[in-house]
C-alpha cells in the first residue's frame, strides 16, 4: 500500500534591472549566505561542488519559527532551470525551483516555486507554509538586490573578481569603447578556501548597521 501524500506548494515571482546571469551567479555564491543574510543564515558550507552541482550545508533560521536549523541542500541547473532540493533537521524536504528567463533592457523575471511532498496531516499547515516561504523569499530577495544590482554596475565598468577594475588599478582614464561583453555564470564560481574547509564559514556579527550601496 502506497502512503498517501500532499504537496505543500507555494510560487513567487519577481523582476530585476540585471541579466539572469547575476542572479544564477548570486544563487552560486554561497559565501554571501553568512555576510549579505546573516539575519537568516549563521553557518554554510560547501561540501563538494562540481561545474553547476553543488552540496552545501546552510544553518538558517526560517521567519517566525523561534529556533535555528541546519539543513542539506543539492543544487544544479537543468537549462534555465536551478533545481534545489534541501532536507532540513526536522525532516522535510524542500524541492524548489528557480526558473531564470530574460526580459529586454538586461532585465530578468525570477520564478521561484517551494514544495513539500508531505504526508495528508500537515495539509492544514499550507496556509503556513505558502505565509513562510512568501516572507522567505521576500526577505532574501530584497536582502540580495543591491548586491546583484552592484555586480551588474561593475561588470559594466570591466570588473574581474578578485582583480578588480584594469583602467582604475592602473591609473589610467576610463576607456571610450563601452562595449560590455555578456556576463557570463560559470560555476563553481571563485571563492576563499574557509567555506570548503571542515568548519566552513560562520557569519562574523549577529548585528550590524545597514550601510547599504549608496552610491547610485
Ligand atoms: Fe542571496
Amino acid at each position: 500500500m502506497t502512503m498517501k501524500t500532499v504537496n505543500l506548494s507555494v510560487t513567487c515571482q519577481a523582476e530585476m534591472d540585471c541579466p539572469k546571469e547575476i542572479v544564477m551567479w548570486n544563487y552560486y555564491d554561497h559565501e554571501h549566505l553568512v555576510g549579505t543574510h546573516y539575519k537568516l543564515y549563521d553557518h554554510a558550507r560547501v561540501l563538494a561542488q562540481r561545474d553547476d552541482w553543488a552540496l552545501v550545508y546552510r544553518g538558517k533560521k526560517m521567519p517566525f519559527l523561534p529556533f535555528w536549523s541546519g539543513g542539506m541542500a543539492l543544487q544544479y541547473m537543468e537549462g534555465n532551470v536551478m533545481k534545489t532540493f534541501h532536507q532540513d533537521q526536522l525532516g522535510f524536504l524542500l524541492e524548489m525551483e528557480v526558473e531564470f528567463e530574460d526580459l529586454p533592457d538586461d532585465r530578468c523575471r525570477i520564478t521561484a516555486t517551494y514544495n513539500i511532498i508531505t504526508h495528508p496531516i500537515f495539509k492544514v499547515f499550507e496556509p503556513v507554509f505558502k505565509a513562510l516561504f512568501r516572507k522567505w523569499f521576500w526577505a532574501t530577495w530584497e536582502e540580495d538586490a543591491p548586491m546583484r544590482l552592484r555586480r551588474w554596475k561593475v561588470h559594466k565598468l570591466g570588473f574581474k573578481d578578485f582583480s578588480g577594475i584594469d583602467y582604475i588599478n592602473e591609473c589610467l582614464p576610463e576607456p571610450r569603447d563601452k562595449r560590455v561583453p555578456a556576463f557570463e555564470f560559470r560555476p563553481p564560481i571563485s571563492c576563499l578556501k574557509a567555506i570548503k574547509s571542515v568548519d566552513g564559514e560562520r557569519r562574523r556579527f549577529a548585528h550590524s548597521t545597514e550601510v547599504g550601496y549608496n552610491d547610485d
